[in-house]
Order: C-alpha cells, then structure tokens, then sequence
C-alpha cells in the first residue's frame, strides 16, 4: 500500500491549523476555541485557547455515552504478584468519579498538585484520571526514585496531596514506599495537607494519624455515602500534568502537559502512527511514573476507545523470557509499545526465542520501540523472531509524542535500521552546526524542531518559563532544541546518535550525570568527581563515576568507592543504576578547566579519539585509561589519533 504520510506531511506544512482543527474533532469539546493557535500567548504560543474540555471525560465517559460501556478499558496484569483485573469503561468511570470525590473531599480542587508515588497498579491510573476529572494537576513520580528525588518534586509542585503505596515490588524483593515518602516530606520544605496511602496486601504500612488517610477505607466510605464527582471542565491551556524529568543539574525539569492539545495530538497518533482501531487492546510496557506510561499506557489508547494493559512486571525472570508473549496472546494485544533494552534482556535468555512458541500471536500487528536507540540486531532479532514489523519512534518526555518516526496506520514506509524514520506532521525538523547554521544531508548536528511545536508538546516547564526559555529556545532562536545529535539522510530519514548534553540513557531511563556529580560531591571527602555512561550491552548505557579525594583522606578507596555507590542509590535511587566508582589521583581538563568527559567516555568505550587540542595535561588520559583497564572497563585497542 502506498502511504498517505506525504500527503499528510504536505496537508500539515501548508496550513497547520486546518490540520490540528481537523485532528480536533477526534474530541469532545465542552466550547470552542477563539483560535487554533494564538501565537502571542504563552511562551512561543498556544493551542485552542479559549476552549474548554476535559481529559477525563474524553477517555472514559464519552465511551460509556458512545456504547462502549462493557468494552474492557484497563486490563492489569501482574505476573509479579500473581493479580489480574480487568475493568470496563463502565467501571473504571466509577472508580475514577468516586476517587475524584475522595480527592475532593481532601481538600483539592481545580488547579491544585496532587503527587502520585505509586506501582504498577490499576489505582494508580484511577488516581491520575481522577485528578484529570476535577482539573487538579496530577504529577507521577516513578517508584524507583528514592526520598530526597520525591522531596525536589515536592518543593517544586507544591501539591496538596500525595497520593502513595505502601510498596512496590521488584524481583526479589519488596520496595517500602512509605519511609521514603515520610523521608521526602521530612526533607522538604513544603508539607502536603494529607497523604492517600493505599496498603497493598505484600507490605502494609504504619499511617501517621492527623495527615495519613487510608485509600480504601476513603473509597469504601465515599462508595457507602453514593460519593462521586463530575467532569470539571477545565481550558484547553490548562496543565493536565506536570512530569518531572532530568535536565543537566540535580533540579529536574517540571515538564507541562495542558489538557486540550495533548488530547487532540495523542488522538491523532493512536491511528495514525500506531494503526491502532477502537475496541482494541494496545500494551505500552513501560511504568506510568514515565511519559510513555503517561502517553500510551493511560491517556492516548483511552482517549481512542482502545483498552489498555497495565503490566507489573520484567521483560524476564517474571516468571521467565515468554511473559511478554503471554500477555500478548492472553489479552489479544494488537500493538506492543517498549524499549530496544526489554527485548535485548528477552533475547539474552531466550536467543532462539523458544518461548514465544506455543503462544497464539494471531492478533498481535506491531511492535514499537522508543526511549533509546534502537540497534539493528535488536530490530533484526524481533523482526524474524515474531514476524511483525518492528517501528522505531523517536520523542522525549517534552513533547509527549513522535517527533520522527513510521506512521504504521497511515502506510508503513520501508524501514531503515538505525533509522527512527521521518519527521511526523507537526514537526518541521532541521540539523543545525553549533553556529545556528544547517547541516548538509548525511552531516551530523544539532537536531532542533521549527516554532511552534506542534499540540501536545510542553508549552513550558512548570512556573519556569524563564527556565524553558533558556533551556529550550535560546540557542537555537525559532527552534526547540532537542538536545539530541544526528543526520537526516537523502531520503530524508532520521538518524538519533547522542545526546548534545549530560543526560544518559540507562535501560530507556533518562538519567542526568550532574544529578549524580552533585551527590558524589557532596561526600565529605570527594574533592571532585565526574560521571560519564559507558556502553552496556543490555542496557545500552551505564553511569560511571571517577573520583578524586580530599588530600589527606586515609580510609581505603575501595570503601569510599562502595560509599559512593550507596550515596547515589539512597538519594536518587535503585534506577540510577550507579555501580561504578574509580578513584583517580587526575582528572583530564581543557586549559580552561572544563573536564573532559566526552573522551574519557570513549576510551572507556573503546572507541576512536583524538587528543583534545586544549587538553592540559595529556598523560593523565593515560592514567585514566589505566584506572578503566585496571577495573577491565577500558579496550585498549583504540587507538590514540
Ligand atoms: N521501584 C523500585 N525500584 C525499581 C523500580 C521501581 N519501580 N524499577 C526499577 N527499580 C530498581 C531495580 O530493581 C534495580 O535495582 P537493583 O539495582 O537492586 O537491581 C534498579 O532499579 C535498576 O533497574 P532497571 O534499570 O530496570 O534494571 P533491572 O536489572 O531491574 O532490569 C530490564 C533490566 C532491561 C529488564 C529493565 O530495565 C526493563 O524492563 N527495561 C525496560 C525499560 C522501560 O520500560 N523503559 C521505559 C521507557 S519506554
Ligand atoms: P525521555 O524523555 O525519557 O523519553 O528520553 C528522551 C531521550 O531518549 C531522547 O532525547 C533521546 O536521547 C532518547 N531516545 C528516545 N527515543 C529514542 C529513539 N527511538 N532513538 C534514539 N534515542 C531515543
């Protein structure tokens, strides 16, 4: 079949607003827009301002209007802990009105944060829809973030409300979420009214009388009092969430999503990219405290009719290297959504693919990755083993959907490994030099996106404008900087190769080696540190620090070392995957004393590198060579330009 992708592309470059107004009417509008796009308001402009909707109704309610009330919406499944639910439209509204009432009743209203630090389960989405219903601002943070994490949010947010578990499970092992809840209000300076703690049944907590209130008894008492609450509506321009993500400093980024664009750009992708039908199952493995799980697990397959799975559990070991083929043929899922890393830890266990045998894939169209760069192993691996297309797609938390990739429901275009494909409508996508100057074809840069960014995308960071500002659009002016390297070639593909700044990308998490630095440096006899991400074959990247000591600093550095590593994960947490410390006498730094972490990471990769030419002192990447080999981290066959 010939794609309709050029004639879309086209459709979209020559009048956008006709464009996005047509996308719009994939929505139910409570008014109507002044404008599509105005241009003087906010920081580089806004989408339907002056209509008001909302996010909640359109993913449930208007289902149940529409006859949809008995379909399945939320299917959770759970291998880690052996549950499995599923709830209709019909039940997941009332579980949503009657949480909204409960929220309610806390003392939140329209415009209010509401933190959720919650596990894979269903409340958790019925937590984020029930902010949704009454225009409260929800903002999720992942699980595996320690206190100290959770508290910068909650200095940031300022929300009224927490609403948490009491655990999260991982292989092996249960994760109280409790003491590091308490932790974070502890450290924080701002204190929620009152925390929602749910008991899950594998860990219960102690709840703090006067502040705690416990989630089921809440719900019992709202249910038992006929309890509900109705879609608020809120404008278009409204933040329906906030996400924080890593940025180059330890103060993460409060990402914005408002309520009217977003709807109306995840709509469109859900047939266009994904080629996905209402009635549908559609399974993004990713956790909800991520933009995918926000994206594509709760708001965009709800907002198209689809059902959605909720998966609480690994790629493998839960139980084994088949699960996600389990749930694939169990729930009929037609599109799976994941990072490149799941399917590399599946075909380590299984490189044969011995499991995926004996399950019924007869439903099961497409496989997506996003997150990381997607090898062409990996690709070619899935590609044979399930025989489906395997589509690459390119997005970052800020803009909440695909910049590039292959719109499968508009006619798949041939897929180039290595490749996320071509720009989608919406995105006008430029590689500019450093200087602010394009790029030829096949010339690697800067990748940066033409203003305005299309509905969907941040409009700002939260209560930060200056920040997005100079962040975002200051060195690139009339574009977003995406902070991403690569080429677009003849063709007009799009090759992502690195990032321009220091964030690393560790099994599809965004993790910022200056949150690191900043908490090996504050270790009392750390007299200076760089973190770097070295290549990982499973998880394509992981943190690697070096360390000078304080002079006169007598303890062994290998204690320091496991000190270090115990640090990171106590403040940022388990996710930060930081298992690597080397004390070093030297760091290598450019004259002007910049550290030269670009080519510390390619020695340590083993990769080519020249010798900077502003380097200082040219023996101490020698000494750093050493140290990687010593710990037999380093390939010394690279050669030394
Ligand atoms: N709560 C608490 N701890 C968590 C957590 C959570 N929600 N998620 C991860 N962790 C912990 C893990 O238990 C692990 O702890 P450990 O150091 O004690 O082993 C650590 O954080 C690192 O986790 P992870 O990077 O996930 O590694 P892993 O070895 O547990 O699993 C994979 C490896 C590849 C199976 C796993 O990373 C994976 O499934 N990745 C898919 C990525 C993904 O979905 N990304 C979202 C973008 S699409
Ligand atoms: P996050 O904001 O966590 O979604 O991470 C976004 C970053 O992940 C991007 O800026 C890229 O660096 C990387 N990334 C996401 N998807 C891809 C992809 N398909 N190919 C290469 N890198 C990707």
């Amino acid at each position: 079949m010939t794609s309709r992708y050029p004639s879309e592309y086209r459709r979209w470059s020559e009048d956008p607003e006709a464009f996005w107004a047509e996308a719009a009417k994939a929505i139910d509008w409570f008014e109507p827009w002044d404008s599509v796009f105005d241009a003087q308001a906010g920081v580089y402009g806004r989408w339907f301002n002056g209509a008001k909707t909302n996010t909640c109704y359109n993913c449930v309610d208007r289902h149940i209007q529409n006859g949809r009330g008995d379909q399945s919406a939320l299917i959770y499944d759970s291998p880690i802990t052996g549950a499995k639910k599923t709830f209709t439209f019909l039940e997941l509204r009332d579980e949503v009105a009657t949480l909204a009432a409960v929220i309610r009743d806390l003392g939140v209203s329209k415009g209010d944060r509401v933190i959720i630090y919650m596990p894979m389960t269903p409340e958790a989405v019925i937590a984020m829809l029930a902010c949704a219903r009454i225009g409260a601002i929800h903002s999720v943070v992942f699980g595996g973030f320690a206190g100290p994490e959770l508290a910068t949010r909650l200095d940031d947010a300022k929300p009224d409300l927490i609403i948490a578990a009491s655990c999260g499970i991982e292989p092996g092992r249960i994760v109280p979420y409790k003491p590091m809840l308490d932790e974070a209000i502890e450290l924080a300076t701002h204190k929620p009214r009152a925390c929602l703690v749910l008991q899950r049944e594998q860990h219960e907590c102690d709840l703090i009388d006067g502040r705690d209130v416990d989630f089921a008894s809440a719900m019992e008492s709202a249910r038992a009092a006929g309890r509900n609450a109705d879609c608020e509506p809120v404008e278009a321009t409204d933040p329906l969430y906030i996400l924080y993500t890593s940025g180059t400093t330890g103060q993460p980024k409060g990402v914005v999503r408002d309520n009217g664009g977003h709807m109306v750009a995840l709509a469109w992708s859900m047939n266009a990219i994904y080629g996905m039908r209402p009635g549908e199952v559609f399974w993004a493995a990713s956790d909800v405290g991520w933009v995918v799980g926000h994206s594509y697990i709760v708001y965009a397959p709800l907002l198209h009719g689809n059902a959605t799975v909720l998966f609480e559990g690994k790629p493998v070991g839960t139980p084994d290297a088949g699960t996600f083929w389990r749930v694939i043929a169990e729930h009929k899922v037609a599109a799976l959504f994941t990072a490149p890393t799941a399917l590399r830890a599946i075909k380590k266990e299984d490189p044969e693919g011995k499991f995926i045998a004996g399950h019924d894939l007869d439903h099961f169209r497409t496989l997506f990755l996003a997150g990381e760069r997607a090898d062409p192993d990996t690709i070619e691996w899935a590609r044979t083993k399930l025989g489906v297309p395997v589509i690459d797609h390119w997005w970052q938390t800020e803009t909440g959907w695909t910049i590039a990739g292959n719109p499968v429901g508009l006619g798949a275009l041939t897929v180039k490994p290595g490749s996320s494909t071509v720009a989608m409508p919406g995105y006008d996508i430029r590689i500019l030099d450093d200087a602010g100057h394009p790029v030829e074809d096949g010339k690697l840069g800067n990748i940066v996106v033409k203003l305005p960014l299309p509905p969907g995308c941040l409009p700002t960071l939260w209560n930060a404008d200056s920040r997005f500002q100079d962040t975002y659009l200051a060195e690139f002016p009339g574009y977003y900087k995406t902070a991403d390297a690569g080429y677009i070639d003849d063709d007009g593909y799009l090759f992502i190769m690195a990032r321009t700044d220091d964030i690393i990308n560790v099994a599809g998490h965004r993790l910022s080696t200056g949150a690191m630095e900043e908490v090996i440096a504050g270790h009392p006899d750390v007299a200076e540190c760089a973190v770097i991400g070295i290549e990982d074959q499973l998880k394509g990247q992981l943190p690697l620090g070096f360390v000078i000591l304080n002079t006169g600093v007598t303890r062994s550095p290998e204690e320091i070392e496991q000190e270090l590593v115990r640090e990171v994960r106590t403040h940022i947490g388990p996710v930060a995957a930081f298992k690597i410390a080397i004390v070093v006498n030297r760091l290598p730094k450019t004259r002007s004393g910049k550290i030269l972490r670009g080519t510390m990471q390619k020695i340590a990769d083993g990769q080519e590198w020249k010798m900077p030419a502003t380097i200082d002192d040219p023996a101490i990447l020698t000494e750093i060579d050493d140290a990687l080999s010593a710990r037999g981290f380093a390939k010394k066959a690279a050669s030394l330009a």
